[in-house]
């Protein structure tokens, strides 16, 4: 089947390596915010009855974390109402795949996610993501919705480019080490992505990061170590290792945001790499 694909948010962090990553053969319509607003009913009548398509992937999101805190109104917006939009007026036979996070568990779990397992937001944004799931599983049930964690690219403003800068401005830095998760390549997603649209079959909810565990400040010191080897940075700084009480955000997050890709491996038949190896391809692409 030839796929003619509606991409929602086409310029986002992962959007561009959506883009960048499409395979030949496919017919792919990329919007930004300003041209396609998710919560806007009449935009998404519109370009649905004048392209036709055969999927529609959202990565549109409200992603300001913190910000969310006070802002809900803006993050149920994009986050909630827009899935909902898409559901409600996709062609009967398109289908739908969105994406999720790891913000929707409370990380009170002692090992990785599964799917199945219940979701207790602790955040705005989180409860705003899930309150979007639960839309489009309500009004399309056989839409795909793949949750991720830790996102980062070399092409956004993320933590990397975050760590780099302020590696190179100060003299020492402190980095939260009581949060577990996995760092996780938007360009190694958008390959993922892939996969999933090539499989139709594919309906529910999958979980995906790249391979490994990590806290912030093993992040942290990956970076640090790896850009010193390429010559992204001059010099070494100490990091010190804190708690996330010493480094208070508005938005409370898990302190476990490990995902079990169990079930996705088997679907897409790939499994990706140690998020380490995935950091590597990325300092390399900035360097
Ligand atoms: N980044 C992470 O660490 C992370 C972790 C877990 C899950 N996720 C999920 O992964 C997906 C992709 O995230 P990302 O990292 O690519 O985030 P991103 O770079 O913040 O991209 C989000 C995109 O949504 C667009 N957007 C915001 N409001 C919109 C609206 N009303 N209508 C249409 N588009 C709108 C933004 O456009 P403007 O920039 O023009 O506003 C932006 O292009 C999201 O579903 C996110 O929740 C991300």
């Amino acid at each position: 089947m030839k796929e003619k694909i509606v991409l929602l948010a086409g310029f986002g962090q992962l959007g561009r390596l959506i883009q960048e990553s499409k395979p030949t053969d496919t017919e792919l319509y990329a919007f930004s915010s300003r041209d396609f607003d998710i919560c806007n009913r009449a935009q998404h009548e519109l370009v649905y009855k004048d392209l036709a398509p055969t999927t529609i992937i959202n990565t549109s999101a409200y992603t300001q974390v913190d910000k969310a805190e006070t802002e809900h109104e803006s993050a149920f917006a994009v986050n909630a109402l827009g899935p909902a939009l898409v559901a409600e007026a996709a062609p009967k036979d398109c289908r739908i795949i969105h994406f999720s996070t790891d913000f929707v568990f409370d990380g009170a779990k002692l090992s990785a996610y599964k799917p199945t397992d219940l979701a207790a937001p602790l955040s705005i944004y989180g409860a705003s993501k899930l309150a979007g799931e639960n839309k489009l599983r309500e009004l399309r049930p056989d839409s795909t919705i793949i949750r991720t964690a830790w996102l980062y690219s070399a092409e956004a403003k993320n933590f990397i480019t975050t760590m780099l800068k302020l590696m190179a401005e100060r003299d020492a830095l402190s980095v939260v080490n009581d949060q577990f998760g996995t760092p996780t390549s938007a360009h190694g997603l958008a390959e993922v992505l892939w996969r999933f649209v090539a499989n139709r079959d594919l309906k529910g909810i999958y979980h995906w990061t790249d391979q490994g565990v990590a806290s912030w400040y093993d992040f942290a010191t990956e970076i640090q170590k790896q850009a010193l080897d390429l010559g992204l940075l001059k010099k070494k700084i100490p990091l010190h290792a804190i708690s996330s009480s010493e480094y208070p955000t508005p938005a409370q997050r898990p302190k476990n945001s490990l995902l079990d890709k169990t079930v996705t491996y088997e679907a897409i038949n790939f499994s990706g790499k140690p998020w380490q190896e995935e950091l590597n391809i990325v300092l390399r692409r900035l360097g």
